[in-house]
């Protein structure tokens, strides 16, 4: 039976170190607050004008190398981002030619932190049913494009000036700072391929959603429901940021990423134990740790990246993934499981062998 496997993977990380330090000398927060709360020490951002795009460029190149492929190999492309160069087309197309691919098809989700997830089983029923033999998987975001600072703050966390900022600079940074301290930029890809042979392949998938309170965590504007659909009324009312019920989303997101894990392990009659590692997104290191201790995983079982990347959103798994098959820790016929929970509100899990 044909099964998918992860062959190949590919990370780029932003060159610019942005410490919780340099975060409070442009709004009212700590480096102990982000680190307690959130598990957030350091997250890369990249340097100004470099796009989602660019970012997968080399994630994907070296994705594709380390499956033993070349570019006119990959027969479908899933590309997972909600920082999307453009509204439209999506990036997939963008990244079809970047690449020199054939003329392949192209899918954009926007499932935001689930996108991995949802991406993956996607490429996984693709590849089963015949329909694609080498798929490349992307994850990646700018969310750095998305910090509602102005420019002293820019010109402050750059370190061009050391004085202080404008008070309604501070004031508006302060207002979102729950927001601002959480997000990294990355970008992450792996080759999803056919194989044939015994004892490896993605196993299931539990996908699932609820948009009744979508907009617990979202961006109001720009969108259809305006005419035109972006305007400077629009702009005035700071309706391009993210805005985020964050003590809502941490609660739904603990509660579906531990249903999803339990579900998917049970109906696979496989118990904790048997994993050999999980993936989980990173958001808020206290939701991971909480799913975890339910689960009864040991701390060699389960890998962070918060601490050094932020959460990178759709990134964070394929990033995850990356650094432990590079540092030997995911072998072939491994037990891995991913899980993950992200706006619309939208969560999944997938279980594979190696
Ligand atoms: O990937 C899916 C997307 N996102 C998530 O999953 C995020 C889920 N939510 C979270 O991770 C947490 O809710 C946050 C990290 C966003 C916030 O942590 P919290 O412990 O839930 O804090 P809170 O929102 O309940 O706020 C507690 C206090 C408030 O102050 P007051 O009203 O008690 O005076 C906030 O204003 O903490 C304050 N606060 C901060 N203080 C310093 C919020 N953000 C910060 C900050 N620095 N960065």
């Amino acid at each position: 039976m044909t099964r998918a496997v992860i062959a190949g993977s590919g990370a780029h990380i932003p060159p610019i170190r942005i410490t919780n330090g340099m975060l409070a000398t442009i709004m009212e927060t700590s480096d102990e607050w982000i680190r307690e709360r959130s598990g957030v020490e350091v997250r890369q951002w990249v340097e100004r004008g470099t796009s989602t795009l660019a970012l997968s460029i080399p994630a994907a190149r070296q994705a594709i190398e380390s499956a033993g492929l070349t570019p006119s190999d990959i027969d479908m492309v899933v590309y997972a981002t909600m920082t999307p160069d453009y509204y439209m087309p999506g990036n997939g197309c963008l990244l079809q030619a970047a690449l020199g691919l054939r003329s392949v098809p192209c899918f954009d989700i926007r499932q935001q932190c689930s996108g991995f997830v949802y991406g993956l089983q996607l490429a996984d029923a693709h590849v089963r049913s015949g329909l694609a033999k080498h798929v490349l998987l992307v994850g990646a975001e700018v969310h750095s494009a998305f910090m509602p600072f102005g420019e002293a703050s820019w010109a402050r966390l750059a370190g061009a000036v050391d004085t202080p900022i404008p008070q309604h600079e501070w004031d508006f940074n302060t207002q979102n700072r729950h927001l601002e301290v959480l997000f990294g930029d990355g970008a992450a890809a792996v080759v999803v391929q056919a194989f044939d042979g015994e004892g490896r392949g993605v196993l299931d998938h539990l996908i699932g959603a609820d948009g009744t309170d979508f907009n617990r965590l979202y961006i109001p504007g720009a969108g259809t429901r305006n005419r035109p659909y972006i305007d400077q009324a629009l702009l005035d009312r700071n309706e391009q940021w993210p805005q985020m019920d964050g003590r809502y989303v941490f609660k739904m997101a603990t509660t579906k990423m531990a249903e999803a894990a339990q579900q998917i392990l049970a109906r696979n009659g496989v118990r904790p134990d048997d994993l050999s590692l999980v993936l989980m997104h990173q958001a808020n290191r206290r939701i991971n740790e909480y799913v975890q201790k339910l689960l009864g995983l040991p701390d060699s079982k389960v890998i962070h990246n918060i601490q050094k990347y932020g959460n990178t959103t759709a990134a964070t798994i394929p990033l995850l993934w990356d650094e432990a098959s590079r540092a030997g820790r995911i072998a072939p016929g491994d037990l891995v499981l991913t899980v993950a929970f992200g706006a619309g509100m939208s969560w999944g899990a997938n279980l594979m062998r190696a």
